[in-house]
C-alpha cells in the first residue's frame, strides 16, 4: 500500500526520492507526490497515476520526502495525493495507515480556523502540527500531533524552517537507512533503500525518529531518548531488480528452485524447533491472508497426514473472532510474506495479550510480524516485488512440509522431497514444457470462467491456483473442494467450460477423477495436473510424483498458466494487477 521515501544528503533530493518511489511502486498506488525544502519555502509536486518515466522539475535540495498513495479516504485526485500542507504551507506531511479519529480532529481544527484542501484523513496531521508549532518546536509538534492519532499509522514530516525529517510510527512500517557520506534514507520497506545501503534501523511501534546531522530516536508518547539498533540486510540489490526478465512475476517464478533448495538444505534446525513448539502446544493455530492463507490451509493437511497432528486454520481477518479460547498454552503460527498484513498483525497482538506464543513464518526481516514473534522462521525467498505472490508461497509450503516431517521424526524424507520438487520445478521451467502451457493459455484466453478442483492438500492447491488466475490474468476462476461441486457450482458448467483438476498420486486420486467425470459429463474441458494421466483429461500437464510436495509443481504450473494467460489477454502489467497492493496495511 502507500509508500514513503525520505532523503537527506548531498545529492539532488527529488531525483533520489523519485527513484526510491519507483522501487516502492510494487506496493501498489494510484497517485504520488514529492516535497523538498526549497529556500525559503517547501516546494511540492503531485500527480495522479503511475510514475512511469516522469521527471520532477523540483529545485535542487538536500532534504525531501516522497509518497505513493493507495486511496482510502477520498478519491484518486491530485488534491488527495500526499504531501499535505498546512494553512501556512510551511509543513508537509505524508502518511501510511488510517487516522481512525480524523473526523473529530478535523472538526476541532476547523473550529480553530484551519482550512482543509483535501478529503484525506492525513491532512489533519498537518494542521495539528501547525497548531502545535504556535507554541513548540518542530519535534515536539510532530510528537504531540502523533500522540493524538488513533489507529495504526506511519507519519513523515518536513518543515520549511528545519533541515530535518521527522517520522513516527505505530503499526505501519518504517525503515531508516544509513548511507555513505552521511546520507540518510527513510522508507516504508527495506527494498526501497537497498540500492543505497544495507545498514538499517527498523523503527519500532511508538517510536519517533529525527533525521538530520545525526539520527535521534525517541519513545512515544513521552519522547524519552533511546539508543538505535542497527541491522544489516541480507538481501542484495540485484535480487530486487528485474534483470533479464520482462516482469518481476516471471523472474520470481524462476527463482523457485533456489528457494526450495535453500530450505531443503539449511532449515533442519529451525523447522525442528518449530515442530517442538507445535508438539508442546495445547492447540496450534495457523493463519494468513490470501495466498498465505492457502499455505496455512495446506499446513492443516500436511500436519495431519505426515505427523498425525491436528492444527487449526483461520484466515487472518477472521481469527480475532475466534480468539476467546486462546490460552497461555496456545501456539499461533502467523504466515506472511511481508510481515505487515494488518489482518494478521492485529490478531497476533490480541493473541499475545492472552499469553499465547507466536511462531511466525515470514519473508521480510525486521517486519512488524518478525519483531513481534517469540519464535520466527525467515523464508529467505528474497524480495518479492510482483504484487502476485509466487516464491513466498512455495517457501511457506516447503517450510511446512519440512516441519511436519520433523514432527514425524522423518526430516530426511522431507528434505529429499523438497530437493526432488526443486528438480521437477526446473524441468517444468524448460522451454518445451513452457510451450505446452503457453498453448493452453492461448486456448483459454477468451473463457468466461475457469474452475479448479482438488481434494485434501490439493484443495488448498486449487484455491491458490484459482487466485493466481484471477489476480494475474483477470479471468474469473474459482477453486473448490472436489466434493463440493455437486452441492451447487456444477450448475455453472457448460459445454467447453475449462476445469483444472489437481490430481496427485495420493488417496484423493480416485475421488477427484470421479468429480472430473461428473464435470465432463456436463461438457467441461478437463485439464489434469498431476503425475498420473487419465482418459478423462482433455489436456494433461504432468508433474513428478512428489507425495505431499506434488502441490509445489501443481502451483508452479498454475502460476505459469496465470502469467501466460495474462500475456494472452493483453493485461497491461502482470506485476501490478489493478486495485491490488503488495503489502495490505489497512483493514
Ligand atoms: C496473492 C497475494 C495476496 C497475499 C496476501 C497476504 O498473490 O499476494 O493474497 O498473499 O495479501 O500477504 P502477506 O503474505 O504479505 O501477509
Amino acid at each position: 500500500m502507500c509508500g514513503i521515501f525520505g532523503y537527506i544528503g548531498k545529492k539532488n533530493a527529488s531525483e533520489v526520492i523519485l527513484e526510491g518511489l519507483k522501487r516502492l511502486e510494487y506496493r501498489g498506488y494510484d497517485s504520488w507526490g514529492i516535497a523538498v525544502k526549497g529556500s525559503p519555502n517547501l516546494v511540492v509536486d503531485k500527480h495522479v497515476g503511475k510514475i512511469g518515466s516522469a521527471k520532477t522539475e523540483l529545485p535542487k535540495s538536500t532534504v525531501g520526502i516522497g509518497h505513493t498513495r493507495w486511496a482510502t479516504h477520498g478519491g484518486v485526485t491530485e488534491a488527495n495525493a500526499h504531501p499535505h500542507l498546512d494553512c501556512t504551507k510551511q509543513v508537509a506531511v505524508m502518511h501510511n495507515g488510517i487516522v481512525e479519529n480524523f473526523q473529530t480532529l478535523k472538526a476541532e481544527l476547523i473550529k480553530k480556523g484551519h482550512k482543509f484542501s483535501s478529503e484525506t484523513d492525513t491532512e489533519v496531521i498537518t494542521h495539528l502540527i501547525e497548531e502545535n508549532l504556535k507554541t513548540k518546536g518542530f519535534a515536539s509538534s510532530v510528537r504531540d500531533a502523533f500522540n493524538k492519532l488513533k489507529g495504526l499509522n506511519a507519519v513523515i514530516a518536513l518543515y520549511a524552517k528545519s533541515s530535518e525529517i521527522i517520522a513516527a510510527k505505530n503499526g505501519s512500517p518504517l525503515v531508516v537507512g544509513l548511507g555513505k557520506n552521511d546520507e540518510l534514507f527513510i522508507a516504508s520497506d527495506a527494498a526501497g533503500i537497498l540500492k543505497h545501503t544495507k545498514k538499517v534501523i527498523f523503527l519500532e511501534d511508538s517510536q519517533m525518529v529525527i533525521l538530520g546531522k545525526q539520527i535521534k530516536l525517541f519513545s512515544l508518547p513521552n519522547g524519552q531518548p533511546i539508543q538505535p539498533r542497527t541491522h544489516t540486510l541480507t538481501w542484495t540489490f540485484e535480487e530486487a531488480e528485474k534483470g533479464k526478465f520482462k516482469h518481476f512475476l516471471l523472474k520470481e517464478i524462476y527463482e523457485q528452485p533456489h528457494v526450495l533448495e535453500n530450505i531443503a538444505l539449511n532449515y533442519d534446525g529451525s523447522t525442528k524447533e518449530l515442530a517442538g513448539l507445535i508438539d508442546k502446544a495445547f492447540g496450534t493455530f495457523m493463519l494468513g491472508c490470501g495466498t498465505a492463507s492457502y499455505a496455512a490451509l495446506a499446513g492443516t493437511y500436511l500436519f495431519s497426514s505426515i505427523a498425525k497432528k491436528h492444527v487449526n486454520f483461520s484466515i487472518g481477518s477472521e481469527f480475532k473472532y475466534q480468539e476467546d479460547y486462546l490460552t497461555k498454552k496456545s501456539l499461533v503460527v502467523p504466515i506472511s510474506q511481508s510481515g505487515e498484513t494488518i489482518d494478521v498483525i492485529e490478531p497476533i497482538g490480541q493473541a499475545k495479550k492472552k499469553g499465547a506464543k507466536i511462531a511466525a513464518i515470514v519473508n521480510v526481516l525486521g517486519s512488524t510480524l518478525y519483531r513481534q514473534a517469540d519464535f520466527k522462521i525467515l523464508l529467505e525467498a528474497g524480495p518479492e516485488k510482483a504484487v502476485v505472490a509466487t516464491k513466498s508461497f512455495i517457501a511457506m509450503v516447503a517450510v511446512l512440509i519440512l516441519t511436519a516431517y520433523a514432527l514425524a521424526k522423518k526430516q530426511m524424507m522431507g528434505k529429499e522431497l523438497l530437493l526432488k520438487a526443486a528438480e521437477n520445478v526446473k524441468q517444468i521451467l524448460k522451454q518445451n514444457y513452457l510451450q505446452e502451457i503457453i498453448k493452453l493459455a492461448d486456448q483459454l484466453r477468451n473463457s468466461e470462467h475457469v474452475f479448479v478442483i482438488g481434494r485434501g492438500i490439493s484443495y488448498a492447491a486449487a484455491m491458490e491456483a484459482a487466485l493466481k488466475m484471477k489476480e494475474t490474468s483477470l479471468l474469473h476462476a474459482e477453486g473448490f473442494a472436489g466434493g463440493e461441486l455437486k452441492h451447487g457450482v456444477i450448475a455453472l458448467i457448460e459445454k467447453g467450460t475449462p476445469c483444472l483438476v489437481m490430481a496427485p498420486h495420493d488417496e484423493t486420486y480416485d475421488d477427484v477423477i470421479s468429480n472430473a467425470q461428473e464435470l465432463k459429463a456436463r461438457g467441461a474441458f478437463i485439464i489434469g495436473i498431476g503425475p498420473k494421466a487419465n482418459k478423462v483429461f482433455d489436456a494433461f500437464l504432468q508433474t513428478a510424483d512428489l507425495k505431499e510436495a506434488t502441490m509445489i509443481s501443481q502451483i508452479l504450473i498454475a502460476q505459469l498458466l496465470a502469467y501466460y494467460l495474462a500475456l494472452a489477454r493483453k493485461i497491461e502489467d502482470p506485476d501490478k494487477p489493478r486495485n491490488l497492493a503488495k503489502s495490505v496495511t489497512v483493514k
